[in-house]
């Protein structure tokens, strides 16, 4: 922190991530708000320089000649949640779409006006005569976050990076933006990571869905495995969060406390505060990620078959609370060590 209360002190933003994003796939990133979603994907556009780490490209460590950012930066785009603001106001849909044909290829004006043409088509902006001279304010949320990803193609990205694209958009358009990266996926092969608040919507779109809170990852999956069977009460608990209105009983996240702070987040397991299933080792020794299920991965000491009594004595009074929907403690410990983790938490 450079300023303010706090100066000289350290936000650890993201800490001890490693994923991979795999070409054709969409990587939905969910968490609570302060959690890194956003810090990780800036560190992957290379907007903000890792202080320890690296980021790999077709398992290449990314050059730090001017030659090798700029292939990297015509491979990677990012796709931010406001598309008023990342798009100037003060010029056409033309200028914006010219203007990376010019600087990243060798095109000539014809070739260009042909791309343009395709690249909004590309995104449903049809006919693309209508859009290329309009400014942003004359376009929809909707058509504009068009207009930003069609922006991000021009160059032919492998890598697409969206921060909450949708959760600026109105219910009624969002859907159509999610069905534009889903054809992404396949029609480009691209590499998409899905920053979300929303799990209900990282399951509508994702392949994979990557759990973060305060910074770490605490369990990672296939989409469908994460959702309908969650081995972390961390995630239960967001499961237990999202709007659904069958559900009659309160959300427990709310009433759980609010995330650490990451200058000096609380030591053992950083959820230990808020989880209701927390043991006296969680407060001390951080739990490593343990396979749980079929690529299905998820850091939390229930999974451990290691540890001792006193090590498994919740850690107050209300560590054995309220129960997350009908899971228990118990039925986390038995998914874990279910060889399939196929065991129904729900
Ligand atoms: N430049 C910075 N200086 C100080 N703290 C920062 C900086 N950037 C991020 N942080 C802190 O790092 C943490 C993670 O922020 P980040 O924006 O990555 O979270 P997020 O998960 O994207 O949240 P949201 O869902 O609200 O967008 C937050 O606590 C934030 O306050
Ligand atoms: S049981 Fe312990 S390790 Fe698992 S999430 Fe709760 S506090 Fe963390
Ligand atoms: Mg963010």
């Amino acid at each position: 922190m450079h300023s303010g209360i706090g100066r000289g002190q350290v936000v650890h933003a993201v800490e001890d991530i490693s994923m991979v994003l795999p070409a054709g796939t969409v990587t939905a990133v969910v968490g609570e708000s302060g959690s890194g979603k956003s810090t990780l994907a800036r560190l992957l556009t290379g907007l903000i320089k890792p202080t320890g780490g690296q980021v790999l490209l077709d398992g290449e460590p990314v050059g730090t000649g001017a030659r090798a950012r700029r292939k990297y930066t015509s491979s990677v785009h990012l796709v931010l949640q406001d598309p008023f603001s990342s798009l100037n106001s003060v010029h056409t849909v033309r200028y914006h779409l010219e203007r990376p044909l010019k600087l990243h290829t060798k095109l000539g004006r014809a070739e260009r006006a042909e791309r343009m043409r395709q690249l909004l088509e590309r995104v449903s902006l049809t006919p693309a005569q209508d859009y290329l001279d309009k400014y942003p304010h004359e376009l929809s949320g909707g058509q504009r976050q068009r207009v930003a990803i069609a922006r991000g193609l021009a160059v032919g990205p492998r890598v697409l990076l969206a921060d909450e694209p949708v959760s600026m958009l109105d219910v009624s358009i969002r859907l159509g933006v999610l069905n534009l990266l889903d054809d992404l996926r396949s029609g480009e092969n691209l590499a998409t990571m899905y920053v979300t608040h929303d799990i209900a919507s990282a399951r509508y779109l994702a392949d994979c869905i990557v759990v973060m809170y305060a910074g770490q990852v605490v369990e990672s999956g296939p989409a469908t495995q994460i959702t309908d069977n969650p081995a972390h009460p961390y995630t239960q608990l967001l499961l237990s969060a999202a709007p659904d209105p069958a559900r009659a009983e309160t959300p427990v996240l709310r009433g759980r406390g609010a995330p650490p702070s990451l200058v000096n987040p609380p030591a053992g397991c950083r959820f230990h505060p808020r989880c209701p299933f927390a043991m006296k080792v969680c407060a001390v020794r951080s739990p490593e990620p343990r396979p749980v299920g079929e690529d299905h991965v998820s850091a939390c000491w229930l999974h451990a078959s290691e540890l001792d009594d006193d090590q498994r004595e919740p850690l107050s009074a209300t560590a054995t609370g309220p129960a997350i929907g009908t899971a228990t403690a118990a039925t986390v410990a038995a998914q874990a060590e279910s060889a399939d983790g196929a065991t129904d938490a729900n």
